[in-house]
């Protein structure tokens, strides 16, 4: 199995991602850190304990991490995600506490005593970089960094230049990508691929189980927003795309450039920019993930959820 903690901002999406991880028996998750983003963190942090307990794990440790950016404002999206962050299905109050620790002091810790443990980012990238400024000796324990955020030639979904998480937090995302620890990207180029068509969310809503409707629920509320604003047939399926790469790297392809973080202009801040003709001599530090096999996604998705 491998080791990994997933940062995360539920989210209709995230959440969606959250079940993939805990219904798959390839995927040790060692606790789950929310961080401020969709929504405040006093949110995310609910929402993450209402999702574990969904997935029947009340066994996973729930802790909440930093409730604003590294150096400037939050910017929050309930314009996409409503609310709660998680509007959409009612999910009951959750019984499980949220830990004491911190998150950073939980990432931290947990890197201080396992090996090879994976980091899997769903929101901006705060937690894990002031993990990494505050304890520059957990790199060598991290095998990868695996995270959704970016966008090359899809654009930006927060300004024209920028991608949510990546804009919420771009000093963060700029010490990750300087770090030196492995980090694989999934932008919005790939998960723009994934999207939520309706025989797709009927094969949710159609499992047997609690956790299949209540996936169709969410990406009811969640694609509203893409439907009624861009006409499209459903909405991108962003941060599960995160743990179906660990599971099932054969349904995507990738490439490995430098990709650098615009941290101070007003007009493209947290723009992610690739050298891709190598016209620098910036070493590659990122595995761009580019393309998905959507049906196949959708399959592995359905197959897991219906599981739990
Ligand atoms: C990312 O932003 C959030 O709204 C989603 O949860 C996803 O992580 C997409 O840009
Ligand atoms: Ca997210």
């Amino acid at each position: 199995t491998r080791k990994i903690i997933i940062d995360t901002d539920p989210g209709q999406d995230d959440a969606v991602a959250i079940l993939l991880a805990l219904a798959s028996p390839e995927l040790e998750v060692l606790g789950i850190t929310a961080v401020a983003g969709n929504v405040p963190l006093a949110l995310t942090e609910l929402n993450t304990r209402k999702v574990v307990e969904l997935a029947g794990r009340p066994d996973i440790p729930v802790f909440a991490g930093c409730d604003a950016p590294l150096d400037r404002p939050l910017v929050t999206a309930e314009h996409v995600h409503g609310r709660t962050g998680l509007d959409g299905p009612t999910l009951p109050d959750p019984q499980i506490p949220l830990q004491a620790k911190h998150g950073v002091d939980f990432i931290i810790d947990t890197l201080r005593s396992s090996k090879d443990v994976t980091l899997c980012p769903l929101g901006p990238l705060t937690n894990i970089a002031a993990a990494l400024t505050q304890a520059p000796d957990i790199k060598q324990n991290i095998q990868e960094i695996v995270l959704m955020g970016g966008g090359f030639f899809e654009g930006g979904n927060i300004t024209p230049a920028a991608e949510f998480n990546i804009y919420v937090d771009p000093t963060a995302a700029d010490i990750v990508l300087r770090s030196g620890v492995p980090v694989t990207m999934l932008p919005l180029d790939c998960t723009h691929q994934a999207l939520t068509t309706a025989p797709r969310v009927a094969a949710f809503r159609a499992l047997p189980n609690r956790a299949g409707p209540v996936v169709a629920e969410l990406t009811d509320f969640f694609e509203r927003y893409d439907k009624e604003k861009y006409g499209s047939d459903g909405a991108p399926l962003h941060d599960p795309c995160v743990i179906a790469y660990l599971l099932r790297p054969d349904l995507f392809n990738s490439r490995f450039i430098n990709v650098e973080v615009e941290t101070i202009s007003k007009l493209t801040l947290g723009a992610t920019v690739a050298d891709w003709w190598r016209v620098t001599d910036r070493p590659p530090n990122v595995t761009y993930v580019k393309d998905v096999d959507a049906d196949g996604f959708f399959d592995l998705l359905v197959e897991r959820i219906g599981t739990l």
